[in-house]
């Protein structure tokens, strides 16, 4: 007994909870999906799995995406950036949905299944039921060698390591690593962005391990932030474009282990409904980067002040309107638009963990989860 638990303790690397250990191994990470995958300097994307199959994803009339929660997400963070790059018309579907929709499947399809462990049940469905209209099924796990990765045509590993958290961090992050490196390539490989902006996004990436770094120097104020609001009933995230899903990864970061009801919510349809949840005990966590829809958010959040809603604004360095409206400001610092949602991502995963422990929860096992669901 004494000694399985000194194992774990050594496994924890000295963090109280496999959560946080993930959460601070983004850096190193994402910086393992890039190897000999971005060369910057170099101006090149290298990925077999794109290689291989060009022809067929450039005759693509579409990609198809499906996933299961966190990675659900991560797919649709991908849909604006395969759009906004690649300009391939992307869906996102719930694994679970497309497999009994009698979905409208072509072999002009490209489905790409998202899954960190490479088991879920519901998404190995869908991709066998892809395969058999005749779809190209590409797969991005994280654990080698697992069903959905065996059973795809081709891939590409997350390479991620071992997330052993039930709540997903790294994952989240480095999937969206993985498929913004084959927007980026498919975008080159179609002209659909200049040689000179390919390799400026080029350069961008590669900083982002960095900036993540910096973003996770937050955790000490993201933890008093924590304690003002951790007996809250309610919360609401609301984001924009990129990082509307972000917001919607927040959410479910903060329900997974707080148990904490939370909704996340594109900013702009706030007025179709959640205003009216909106009181003095309601906290809003606003992701408000600059270049994203920024004066708009800016006036989201000031219809939440004028009904007394305490905010929580996930800003870009540097920042001043929102800091002057926001009850609270977390910096990210300054990237692309389309890579933002690697940056605001953390204080989020930060704000749900610590909120977690301070309520005495279970953080790495929260009850009625499982790591991966391999059942129906
Ligand atoms: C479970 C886990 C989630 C995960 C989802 C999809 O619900 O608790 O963290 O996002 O399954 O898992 P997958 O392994 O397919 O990414």
């Amino acid at each position: 007994q004494e000694l399985q638990l000194n194992l774990e303790q050594i496994e924890k690397g000295g963090y109280e909870h496999f959560m946080l250990k993930e959460i601070y191994e983004q850096p190193n990470a994402i910086l393992d999906t890039f190897r000999g995958r971005l060369l910057a300097k170099e101006a090149i994307i290298k990925m077999a799995g794109i290689e291989d199959n060009m022809k067929k994803f450039l005759n693509a009339d579409r990609i198809i995406i499906v996933a299961c929660g966190t990675s659900w997400h991560a797919g649709l963070v991908s849909e604006y950036i395969f759009e906004d790059l690649a300009r391939i018309p992307v869906e996102v579907e719930y694994a679970s949905e497309f497999r009994y929709r009698n979905p409208i499947i072509t072999e002009k399809d490209i489905v790409i299944a998202i899954s960190q462990s490479g088991e879920t049940a519901d998404t190995l469905a869908a991709i066998k039921l892809a395969k058999s209209k005749g779809a190209f099924v590409f797969g991005v796990c994280n654990v080698v060698g697992s069903s959905i990765a065996r059973e795809s045509d081709a891939g590409a590993y997350t390479h991620a390591g071992p997330e052993i958290g039930v709540a997903s961090t790294k994952a989240f992050t480095t999937q969206i690593t993985v498929l913004t490196l084959m927007a980026l390539r498919l975008a080159r490989a179609k002209g659909t962005i200049s040689s000179s902006d390919f390799r400026h996004h080029l350069i961008e990436l590669e900083l982002i391990p960095d900036k993540v770094k910096k973003a996770l120097e937050s955790d000490a104020y993201v933890n008093s932030v924590a304690d003002i609001y951790k007996d809250a009933k309610n919360c609401l995230y609301l984001g924009r474009g990129f990082n509307f899903p972000v917001a919607l990864e927040g959410a479910l970061k903060l329900k997974e282990i707080s148990y904490i009801h939370a909704e996340g919510y594109p900013a702009a349809e706030m007025k179709h409904g959640p205003i009216a949840l909106i009181d003095e005990q309601m906290p809003v966590i606003v992701i408000a980067t600059k270049k994203g829809h920024y004066e708009k958010v800016v006036s989201n959040i000031q219809e939440i002040k004028s009904r007394k809603g305490k905010i929580i604004g996930i800003v870009t360095e540097g920042d001043e309107s929102v800091k002057n409206l926001a009850d609270h400001v977390i910096e990210v610092p300054e990237s692309s638009e389309f890579l933002t949602p690697l940056l605001t991502t953390i204080p989020l995963q930060l704000l749900s963990y610590h909120i977690a422990v301070k309520l005495g929860k279970n953080v790495d096992q929260p009850r009625n989860l499982a790591k991966s669901v391999t059942v129906e």
